[in-house]
């Protein structure tokens, strides 16, 4: 499948004086599981408020094709909601607001429909932002920082149920990740931005086996396995 559902091209976005983002070029294609990594202040989040409208490039262009759907850094959850309430915000548009779907493939949420959101652990709470997210039936989901801040087990089950998404759904994946392995294990093609700018991107496989990926990402000789 070569139909693109996200082209950016030389996009620049400042705030102010400051450039964020300086002349950013990155496309995942339908189907496609794409990694974006890079460290704190890159921009990550800069280029994927802007993928959703949320900020405007100042320069450049960038084209969605398709439903997008946005899982925001830090979750956002409405804490005095229940589950079920903050799953209905994410169909606000549609006028299906059947949370079942959702309950089928996130089976650890259904006993939790009626709990407040915001007394959820992390994993929970990153879980439902998900759950939200996939209500509005995207064809392409970007992921700001899924694994911050949570348990490894917490970790493995959410990268499977996106890979499993992925495989059934053909849903297309950005996921921005700082834990480089696990982004990198996941998705078939990465991209590496530091200080607002495009330094590498390539094959998984590629970029897992680059000297510099290696010494900045994936802890270099340190390497331990986990
Ligand atoms: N609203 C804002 N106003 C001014 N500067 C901002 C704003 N948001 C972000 N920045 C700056 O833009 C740069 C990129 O920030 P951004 O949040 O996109 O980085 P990031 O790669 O997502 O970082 P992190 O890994 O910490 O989430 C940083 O230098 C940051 O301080
Ligand atoms: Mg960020």
């Amino acid at each position: 499948m070569n139909v693109q559902v996200i082209d950016v091209a030389d996009l620049t976005v400042r705030y102010g004086a400051a450039v964020a983002l300086d002349g950013v070029t990155l496309a995942v294609r339908a189907g496609e599981m794409v990694a974006l990594i890079g460290p704190n202040g890159a921009g990550k989040s800069t280029l994927v408020n802007t993928l959703s409208g949320i900020l405007r490039p100042t320069a450049g262009r960038v084209t969605v094709t398709g439903r997008l759907a946005h899982v925001p850094e830090g979750r956002q959850m409405f804490g005095t909601l229940s589950v079920d309430d903050n799953l209905r915000l994410g169909a606000w548009r549609r006028r299906d607001r059947s949370t079942a779907r959702i309950y089928a493939i996130l089976s650890d949420l259904a006993p939790l429909r009626k709990h407040r959101a915001g007394l959820l652990s992390g994993g929970q709470q990153q879980m439902v932002a998900l759950g939200r997210a996939l209500m509005s039936r995207p064809q392409v989901l970007i992921i700001d920082e899924m694994s911050l801040g949570l348990a490894p087990l917490v970790v493995a089950g959410l990268a499977t149920h996106l890979r499993a998404l992925n495989a059934e759904e053909g849903m297309a994946v950005l996921l921005i990740e700082q834990n480089a392995r696990l982004a990198l294990e996941l998705c078939t093609r990465a991209y590496v931005l530091e200080a607002g700018r495009m330094v590498a991107h390539g094959s998984a496989a590629e970029l897992a086996s680059s000297p510099a990926v290696v010494a900045a990402y994936l802890g270099g000789a340190a390497e331990d396995g986990t």
